[in-house]
């Protein structure tokens, strides 16, 4: 049985209680913290850096799964490992030594990942599978929260799930962007396991909660 992972997004955390914030998605039954950094340049957003990062390991115990929206992304590992990230996602289109970055990520002991935007197609990873241990598909135009769900990622995910389980690769497959109880079901039966959510968590009345009802609509489908 697949593991459901729900990894709120601190992006849309209140910036004035990063720390309750994090506490309060742990409490909640968070898999995973997800942490967006953004660098102006790959994205047009700027966001937070290995500050954040080590403040967010001091919150908290779980996994810190951190998402390099920045050109030249090699830039960052040494510092963010140190920092306490426990995975270092980079996107194909900022990296066109995937497979070099993937092997010095898995060196400093996270978890390597490749993103996708929209518009990149899926088979640029196929050669890197062997280095890869998690694979993220985005659902939004990166950069920034609370946008709309892009519909052509359910196929997107499809596709990315016939190509792991073909080549009988673990990583684990992730969806950002536009995820809420509308979206999320959709995309767990075409085969994402891992569900980034930052504006449906943060807006809902009730955060910890929402944590739990979107779990459940995973279950519900399985
Ligand atoms: C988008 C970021 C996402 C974002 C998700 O550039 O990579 O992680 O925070 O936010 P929502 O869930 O609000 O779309
Ligand atoms: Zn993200």
């Amino acid at each position: 049985m697949t593991r459901v992972r729900i990894a709120p997004s601190i992006l849309s955390a209140d910036f004035t209680k990063l720390g309750d914030d994090i506490r309060m998605l742990e409490a909640g039954g968070a898999d995973w913290i997800h942490v967006d950094v953004m660098d102006g340049r790959f994205v047009p957003n700027l966001s937070f850096g290995a500050k954040v990062i080590e403040t967010a390991r001091r919150c908290t115990t779980l996994p810190l799964d951190v998402h390099l929206m920045v050109v030249e992304p090699e830039r960052y590992f040494d510092d963010f490992a140190s920092a306490g990230a426990s995975g270092l996602t980079i996107h194909a289109e900022a990296a066109p030594h995937l497979d070099r970055q993937l092997a010095r990520i898995r060196e400093l002991g996270c978890a390597a990942g490749v993103a996708l935007n929209p518009s990149t197609p899926i088979d640029v990873v196929a050669d890197v599978l062997d280095k890869l241990d998690l694979l993220l598909v985005m659902s939004v135009n990166p950069g920034f929260g609370g946008q709309q769900f892009i519909h052509r990622a359910i196929d997107r995910i499809a596709q990315a799930r016939r190509m792991l389980d073909a080549a009988g690769c673990a990583a684990v497959l992730e969806v950002d962007g536009g995820i809420n109880r509308q979206t999320i079901a959709e995309c767990w039966r075409a085969g994402a396991s891992a569900f980034v959510a930052g504006n449906a968590v943060f807006a809902a009345a009730d955060p910890r909660r929402e944590i739990g009802e979107l779990r459940a609509l995973c279950a519900q489908t399985a």
